[in-house]
């Protein structure tokens, strides 16, 4: 069964507390809940994890190549707009990788403009909340069926 890695930055794990007039009222919990149910319904494998820590982020972005893995929705929380290391690492592997976000970066401050993932991330999803995670797993489920890239 296609495999699916999601992956969430920073402060990521405070959803629900954090800033819900941004980020909503649910929790990183609940969101994966209902993408473990989407994911079911669309014959996908979803393999979800958080951390605060960008080295774990490389690490799981390679481990997402060495799988085999269809795409990765990757979420990297603040880490989009200062890492490098991130880019670097989706820029090592084949697997294709959705940079998602919740709120609209754009519409923010300025130093949220800027994203070090979107030049070389396959597509971006941004800006509708909790359905933002939901619309980049059907898009990654119609690059599987598109066979791929
Ligand atoms: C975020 C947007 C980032 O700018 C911010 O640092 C986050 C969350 C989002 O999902 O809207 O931590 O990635």
């Amino acid at each position: 069964m296609s495999l699916i890695l999601v992956l969430n930055g920073p402060n990521l794990n405070r959803l629900g507390l954090r800033q819900p007039e941004i980020y909503g009222a649910e929790t990183l919990d609940q969101i994966i809940g209902r993408l473990h149910a989407r994911a079911e319904a669309l014959g996908l494998t979803l393999d979800a994890r958080q951390s605060n820590h960008e080295g774990h982020l490389v690490d799981w972005l390679h481990e997402a190549a060495d799988r085999g893995a269809l795409a990765v929705l990757l979420n990297a929380g603040a880490f989009t707009h200062t890492s490098v290391a991130l880019r670097d690492a989706i820029l090592s592997i084949p697997t294709p990788v959705i940079e998602v976000h919740l709120s609209n970066p754009a519409a923010r401050e300025s130093f949220r403009h800027r994203s070090h993932i979107s030049p070389v991330a396959r597509g971006v999803i941004q800006g509708f909340g909790a359905l933002s995670y939901m619309l980049a797993l059907d898009a990654a489920a119609a690059l599987g069926q598109e066979g791929g890239q």
